[in-house]
């Protein structure tokens, strides 16, 4: 059964998204605070048997689908061991990377069957990848995505836009598509704690369309029947390969069909990316407590748009965002 999965507005939530740990190899403004973050501590961190623990209350309850984020997901040590746990609960598992550990990963990737990648990756131009993610591995994320490519991975681009960054690459990514079997989506810049959000930085649903429209003509940008849940709206352009979509939590958020329940890497349920109320389960679980009483009471208050923010007024506050995780510590 799945009853306490189910939230007040027949929401199921069969989708579980874990943040194995708060560190990354890449430094991307829009996601980690300039001045770093507060780690947890590690004794604090699930250790990858507390993980299967944790996922398997949820799987027993309705949970088929996983999906490990980070942080860098794959820093983990024990990531190797972590997904060859979570493999014996049956459910798909996939993974949101910014794909530098790939080629490292790979036959463990391949073992466990994690075919579903979604790699981020916010430019096309070698030398503005360091202005995002200060850091230089353009390259090496650029050779691993075509090594998923050629193994057969099914690979989605997350492009996250920003004014006056790369709204100019668009079309370029699009044009991506037309030989490679790839999912592009463009992602609406959201705000988190230290981020500096601010409106006029991010690159909306409707300007995303105009720019394509300046590109593509409406005969070849044809819509697509968009996924059960979805994040992305999608389309693609007639005949291309690949096709694209546009994940638009400010300007068109897609709430209604949200099946997400997000566990951070220090054992804390989210019912909701933008909810700063989260519910300890790894204390009582150490402590040798149930928790399915703690996990139904916190997608009984999950709220029916992001966390309560139904209007552009409350998304713009950023008092409403101070007290929330940064986005490296949430995962996405
Ligand atoms: P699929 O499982 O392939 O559909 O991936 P996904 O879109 O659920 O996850 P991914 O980790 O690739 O995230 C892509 C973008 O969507 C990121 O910017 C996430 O923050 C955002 N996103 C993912 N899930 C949610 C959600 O439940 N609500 C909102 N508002 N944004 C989300
Ligand atoms: N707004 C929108 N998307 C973001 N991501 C990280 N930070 C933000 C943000 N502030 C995206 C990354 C990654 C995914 C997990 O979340 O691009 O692909
Ligand atoms: Fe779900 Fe919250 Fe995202 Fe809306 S904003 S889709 S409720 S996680």
């Amino acid at each position: 059964s799945n009853t306490i999965l189910t939230d007040d507005f027949g929401r199921k939530h069969n989708y579980l998204r874990i943040s194995l740990l708060e560190k990354c190899n890449l430094r991307c403004t829009y996601c980690m605070p300039a001045d770093g973050i507060a780690l947890s501590p590690k004794a604090s961190l699930m250790t990858a048997d507390e993980i299967l623990a944790i996922a398997r209350i949820f799987v027993e309850n309705g949970v088929d689908k996983i999906r490990l984020t980070g942080g860098e997901p794959l820093l983990r040590k024990d990531f190797p061991e972590i997904i060859s746990k979570l493999a014996t609960l049956g459910t798909a598992i996939s993974i949101t990377t910014n794909g530098i550990l790939i080629d490292r990963h790979m036959a463990v990737l391949k073992e466990f069957k994690v075919s579903n990648i979604n790699l981020s990756l916010d430019t096309l131009v070698s030398s503005k990848f360091h202005t995002i993610t200060l850091r230089n591995q353009f390259e090496k994320v650029i050779d691993n995505l075509h090594l998923l490519l050629n193994n057969d991975f099914k690979v989605k681009v997350n492009v996250v836009l920003m004014k006056g960054f790369n709204e100019n690459e668009i079309a370029d990514f699009v044009q991506l598509t037309r030989f490679l079997p790839l999912s592009v989506r463009f992602i609406e810049f959201m705000p988190f704690a230290g981020n500096e959000w601010d409106r006029s930085k991010m690159v909306s649903q409707s300007e995303i369309l105009s720019e394509l429209a300046k590109v593509f003509s409406s005969e070849e940008i044809q819509k697509l029947e968009d996924e059960k849940n979805f994040t992305a709206r999608t389309f693609k352009i007639k005949d291309f390969q690949g096709d694209f979509g546009i994940i638009s939590s400010i300007t068109n958020p897609f709430c209604d069909g949200c099946n997400r329940i997000r566990l951070t890497a220090n054992g804390k349920i989210k019912n909701c990316l933008f909810s700063n109320s989260e519910t300890d389960l790894l204390t009582p679980l150490r402590n040798g407590e149930l928790i399915t009483s703690l996990i139904s009471e916190s997608i009984r208050n999950k709220k029916k748009v992001r966390a309560g923010m139904v209007t552009t007024e409350e998304m713009d506050d950023p008092s409403l965002h101070f007290d929330n995780r940064s986005m490296i510590a949430i995962g996405g």
